[in-house]
């Protein structure tokens, strides 16, 4: 295997379903031209019909635009570049494949193509923008400090940065869309109380499945161009709808009378689902929903949003392939974690209360090595340096600390930990490639310190992910991708390979 951009089976990739025989690929109908002339192929840097694509949003004359023409904008120019690839490049190569690649969970290998942020060892960014820089440059919503997830959709989905009349009717498109239909509802409160969270929040995506628009427009039968809009309804109902359903789970759990307080589009998502779950009045929860789901939106190829992109891949409706994605998510190896931490770190706190010393704090943890068990919370698949979105919960707890003595035990414990934890990590562990903590070692802690239950914390950051999986979905159909079909080897073919 030389390379991934070959064309291993014989016929050769198309990006939006065509034949590859010379034709240049379309998407939505609109013929991106490859040489030279506007919509220019490198997106970001490059204007369309005269609209700055990495400035501020806005139509020509100035008014808001709604998501569905900002995306359309932004169309041409992926669809160029996406052209430019294919036609110019098709058979450069990108990479050698090793059997390290290949044995080791594809790790190293660019072959997923995921449009909406690039992440490497040291982080992620989304259309070249770090988190930092994203915090500084994208619209608050009123009365806020913290990031809007809403801002930051818009951005994901557009690469532009919505102006504040753009924040605000989309929050509103978004509260409009979130109402979940009755037998939705009734479906909820039919769930068994002793299946999972987890388990509740996939079966009603999938259960929603029934109101996908893009699986009616389908049977209508339409044209690949159109999917994209299709598809988009579908992404901005069910990501309006996620904190709609964690919200219902929640309620169910605690007692709350359902849909108890609608959406309201006088509100962001944050402010609709506190009221929701009777939290209106904590201002400090609300601000930290605002963050953790304006930044937990996407990381690029991790197994969840993989999962996602290879139902997608089917053209597996946006409800199923978030379902797809979230039951990826439910490892724990992966956000899994978030609610292992929490246990694993108040069962610390029990038994080493809230200051131990380095010494306690290493005989405790060491312990856990010896028995080769796993210390959530800490490692990465891809990260090789602290974990950016760790510092950003750390200020915020700086500046919101919890009044709740216990809460300050609890996350106190947690960064003594975090100091001796790497240490110990390296010595103990060698062939461990990032002992770092990374964000999962807090972020349940602090909603755990808000009194939320921690066998719901998932659903509470599927909100997010929910977010950033519909982006790429959209994608996937605009640019026409075609269905993932990786060639599987067997160890004895690898073996035959490279001793050939
Ligand atoms: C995230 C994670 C899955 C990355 O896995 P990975 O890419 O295989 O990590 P590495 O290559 O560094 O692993 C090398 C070895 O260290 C071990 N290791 C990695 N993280 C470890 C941890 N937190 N505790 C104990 N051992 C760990 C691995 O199990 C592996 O052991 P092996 O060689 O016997 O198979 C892993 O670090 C982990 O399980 N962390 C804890 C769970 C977690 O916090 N997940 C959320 C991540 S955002």
């Amino acid at each position: 295997m030389n390379g991934i951009a070959s064309s291993g089976n014989g016929a050769a990739p198309s990006v939006n379903g065509t034949a590859p025989n010379g034709t240049v690929p379309t998407a939505n109908g609109i013929a991106p031209q490859v040489n030279g002339t506007a919509p220019q192929v490198d997106g970001l840097a490059n204007g369309v019909n005269g609209i700055a694509l990495n400035g501020t949003s806005s139509s020509l004359d100035g008014s808001p635009q709604t998501i569905f023409d900002a995306i359309a904008t932004r169309i041409p120019s992926r669809a160029a570049l996406a052209a430019k690839l294919m036609m110019k490049y098709r058979d450069s190569t990108v990479h050698e494949v090793t059997v390290e690649n290949i044995m080791g969970g594809m790790r190293g290998l660019p072959c997923m193509l995921w449009e909406i942020s690039e992440s490497d060892a040291t982080g992620v960014r989304h259309h070249k923008q770090s988190l930092s820089e994203l915090e500084a440059s994208l619209p608050k919503w009123p009365g806020s400090t913290q990031m809007s997830p809403e801002a930051m959709l818009w951005f994901l989905y557009t690469a532009q940065i919505p102006t504040s009349a753009e924040l605000q009717g989309f929050a509103a498109e978004l509260a409009r869309r979130a109402e979940l239909p009755s037998d939705a509802l009734a479906f909820i409160d039919t769930l068994p109380k002793n299946i999972s969270a987890d388990s509740q929040n996939i079966m009603i995506y999938t259960f929603l499945g029934k109101y996908s628009k893009f699986n009616a427009a389908l049977a209508r039968g339409i044209s690949k161009d159109d999917l994209w809009k299709h598809a988009l309804e579908d992404a901005l109902d069910v990501i309006a709808r996620s904190p709609v359903i964690v919200a219902a789970v929640y309620a169910k759990a605690n007692g709350i009378a359902q849909n108890a307080v609608p959406f309201s589009p006088a509100f962001d998502m944050a402010h609709n689902f506190a009221r929701y779950i009777g939290k209106e009045g904590d201002n400090d929860f609300i601000e930290f929903t605002r963050l953790c789901w304006a930044f937990y939106l996407d990381h690029g190829a991790s197994v969840s949003s993989h999962g996602m992109r290879l139902a997608s891949s089917s053209w597996a409706d946006p409800y199923s392939s978030l379902a797809a994605g979230y039951i990826g998510a439910t490892g724990p190896l992966h956000a899994k974690a978030i609610g292992d931490s929490v246990k694993f770190n108040l069962k610390a706190l029990a038994a080493l209360g809230s200051d131990p010393s380095r010494d306690e704090i290493i005989a405790y943890i060491g312990n856990y090595i010896s028995e080769k068990k796993i210390i959530p919370g800490y490692g990465h698949a891809l990260l090789r340096v602290r974990d950016a979105r760790l510092e950003i919960l750390r200020r915020f707890l700086d500046e919101h600390p919890s009044s709740d003595p216990q809460a300050r035990s609890l996350l106190s414990l947690i960064r003594n930990m975090n100091e001796c934890v790497p240490e110990l990590l390296r010595e103990r562990v060698p062939g461990m490639k990032n002992p770092h903590p990374n964000c999962d070692t807090l972020n349940g802690c602090i909603l755990h310190a808000y009194g939320y239950p921690s066998d719901q914390l998932m659903l509470f950051f599927a909100c997010s992910r929910a977010m950033g999986f519909m982006t790429q979905y959209v994608w996937d159909r605009a640019l026409g991708l075609p269905i993932e079909r990786p060639l599987s080897v067997t160890m004895d073919e690898l073996l035959a390979k490279v001793q050939s």
